[in-house]
């Protein structure tokens, strides 16, 4: 009988390991922008931006009101495409040429400021519905989940700290186990990157730790891009920060380093109300 090659053995195995739609990680980045520019009537909220994220890591974004932050979460997610410049999903996924719902399901979840869960579905049905993709709520509720489905609800819930609650109407749900619900209705899709824009705002002290443990405890198995403007969050969450600044990267490093970094210091005065 004829042996006839399979794929790693004419490709090469780092290649080949890669099954369709996976991104290329093996210089260790899973996403790239390079030069990104995106202007509204020619003001420019992004401006040759470039950012680097490694695979598996949390990113703390950083800077003032207007500097471009979640513009630059519009152009990754593909709700914006930009003017110009590059967007790389891995080396090898081209996610200027992915339209947003492809984006969403399996490549990046984002998680917008204001909670969006289905107050009269319970908590499990939440997440179930975000998990049997998109259909009407009816639908979902009318079909049955498999067995890996129900575990995979299980393991949702179970890191996002509320398999206790997972009967109970997510209406009654305090704010911030709202937050982490609906956080745990990105993680039923999978995302390979985890995009969260100001997570603890309206949290009291305890939710906002919880929410620092839940991130943190994602790292690894995902890439996490948290942008805040609550410091005493950033501190207990942050390993790099990008400081962001009229939509190009002012300063990145440690949370100390950009701290001491004069650029920023100047940049962060500049808000502050100044009588001199
Ligand atoms: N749809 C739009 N039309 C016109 N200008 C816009 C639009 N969206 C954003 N901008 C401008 O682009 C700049 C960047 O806005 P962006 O919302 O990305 O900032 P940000 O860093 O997220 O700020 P914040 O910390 O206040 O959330 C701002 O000057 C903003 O006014
Ligand atoms: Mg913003």
């Amino acid at each position: 009988m004829l042996s006839v090659p399979n794929e790693s053995e004419i490709i090469g195995d780092r290649v080949a390991n890669l099954t369709p739609g996976q991104p290329d990680v093996s210089h260790g980045t899973i996403l790239y922008l390079e030069d990104v520019t995106l202007s509204f009537d020619g003001f420019k909220a992004l401006n040759k931006l470039n950012l680097t994220l490694d695979d598996g890591e949390l990113r703390c974004i950083i800077g003032p009101n207007g500097a471009g932050k979640s513009t630059m979460m519009d152009v990754i997610t593909g709700r914006r495409k930009p003017d110009s410049g590059q967007v790389f999903f891995g080396q090898n996924i081209d996610l200027l040429k992915h339209q947003e719902h492809e984006i969403a399901r399996g490549m990046v979840g984002r998680k917008f400021q204001r909670p969006t869960v289905f107050e009269a579905l319970t908590v499990a049905e939440n997440i179930e519905l975000t998990l049997l993709g998109p259909r009407a709520p009816w639908a979902v509720l009318k079909a049955r989940s498999t067995a890996a489905e129900r575990d995979r609800i299980d393991e949702v819930l179970t890191t996002i700290g509320l398999i206790q609650l997972r009967h109970q109407p997510a209406g009654i749900l305090s704010h911030g186990q709202k937050q982490w619900l609906e956080i745990g209705m990105l993680l039923a899709q999978n995302p390979r990157i985890l995009l969260v824009d100001e997570p603890v705002a309206g949290m009291t002290g305890e939710e906002m730790a919880r929410t620092a443990e839940l991130l943190v405890s994602l790292v690894g198995e995902r890439t996490v891009v948290v942008v805040e403007h609550d410091m005493a969050f950033v501190r207990k969450i942050a390993r790099t920060v990008t400081v962001l600044h009229q939509g190009s990267v002012l300063a990145e490093g440690s949370l100390s380093s950009v701290q001491s970094n004069p650029k920023v210091i100047e940049v962060y005065l500049g808000e502050t109300p100044c009588s001199h």
